[in-house]
């Protein structure tokens, strides 16, 4: 079956309706071809093709010369023999087994044969030791630019729900082998919604508690009755002195670096609807080798830029 049918790109019908129609017109030009190469040239007064004449030059109706005709014997023989060799046909493979997804699938493989065996090496290593390898992070660089920057940012900062990677503020264990294991298998944040769970009050004095943790709020009543709702259900995740759970992924509520906004009316809507955040695992797409660079790769970054701008992320 050939790459364009089993890739779903056609109906198998439309196949068979390509080839039917293909090989027919190809007869039909033989046949056309011999119908007219079997008349004998006729330079009669009644073959002249109506009055047409100009400069001495008149116009028959007869056969194309034969060099002409069999010039068009080959075209088409030539048709007949490359929809024997190649997938033209759509329902046939041809007798080369070319196509263009056994040149990309043997490229592919072409390029793992070169570049596995460097993967390999490096996984052997752990992923603090690779971290500190110059060309395991230019690999890493190319990784994370092809297959992270679109959530994370290219300068790895993320936005507005994609945390921020080098900050050295980690929702789960930013150790090598956390972030490694947060890559290679996914993670999802749940934050439970709590719109019908507490009165709009309760939710607003909450929300002045989390600001009163990280210093900012200016209401001393509402952030008393919010620690109450606070320690009794948002510890369970966050911590009684709110300062996250990294085996939960439930944020640090007091550093004042924020996922999703640090404004009363964003943690407002945080506590009403709740929040769920998705990092998809890489562990089937990408393989434990690359996905063991990443780690590094990201280590490396958060450890080194963390150093040079501790305060980024910070809320407006
Ligand atoms: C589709 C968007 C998306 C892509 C693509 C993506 N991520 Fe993520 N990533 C997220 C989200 C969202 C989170 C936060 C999950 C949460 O809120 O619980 C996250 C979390 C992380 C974390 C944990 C951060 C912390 O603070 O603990 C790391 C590390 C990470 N991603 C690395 C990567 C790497 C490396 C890649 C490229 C292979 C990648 N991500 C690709 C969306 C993405
Ligand atoms: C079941 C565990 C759980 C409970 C209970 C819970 N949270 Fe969360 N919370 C989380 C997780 C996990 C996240 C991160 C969501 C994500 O990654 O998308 C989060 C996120 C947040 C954020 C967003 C932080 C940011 O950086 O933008 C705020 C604010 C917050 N929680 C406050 C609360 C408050 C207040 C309560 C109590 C009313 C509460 N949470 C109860 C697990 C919980």
């Amino acid at each position: 079956m050939n790459d364009l049918l089993v890739s779903g790109f056609l109906a198998p019908g439309w196949g068979w309706y390509v080839a039917i129609l293909t090989v027919l017109s190809l007869l039909a030009c033989l046949w056309i071809l011999r119908a007219n190469s079997t008349k004998k040239a006729d330079t009669s007064e009644a073959k002249l093709h109506g009055q047409n004449e100009w400069d001495g030059l008149r116009e028959y109706d007869n056969p194309l010369p034969k060099w002409w005709s069999n010039l068009f014997y080959i075209t088409v023989f030539f048709a007949f023999a490359y929809l024997l060799l190649y997938p033209g046909l759509i329902v046939t493979n041809g007798l080369l087994g070319w196509s263009t997804a056994s040149l990309y699938r043997d490229e592919v493989r072409e390029m793992k044969a070169e570049t596995d065996p460097i993967f390999e090496a490096y996984s052997k290593q752990d992923v603090k030791t690779v971290s500190a390898d110059k060309g395991a992070l230019k690999i890493g660089a190319r990784l994370f630019q092809t297959y992270c920057v679109q959530c994370h940012g290219t300068d790895m900062r993320g936005s507005k729900g994609f945390p921020n990677l080098v900050d050295n503020d980690w929702l789960y264990p930013g150790t090598p082998d956390g972030i490694k294991a947060t890559i290679l298998e996914g993670r999802n944040g749940m934050m439970p919604p709590f719109a019908g769970v507490l009165k709009p009050d309760q939710i607003t004095d909450t929300a002045q508690y989390v600001l009163s943790l990280s210093g900012r709020s200016t209401v001393p009543a509402a952030v008393g009755r919010g620690e109450v709702t606070f320690k009794q259900i948002c510890s369970a995740c966050h911590g009684p002195d709110g300062k996250g759970n990294v085996a939960l992924g439930a944020p640090n509520l007091t550093d004042d670096i924020w996922l999703y906004g640090g404004s009363l009316a964003t943690i407002v809507e945080t506590l009403n609807k709740g929040r769920q955040g998705q990092m998809p695992a890489q562990k089937d797409t990408l393989g434990e080798a690359r996905v063991h660079l990443l780690a590094a790769y990201v280590y490396a970054q958060s450890q080194e830029q963390a150093q040079s701008q501790p305060q980024s992320n910070r809320a407006p």
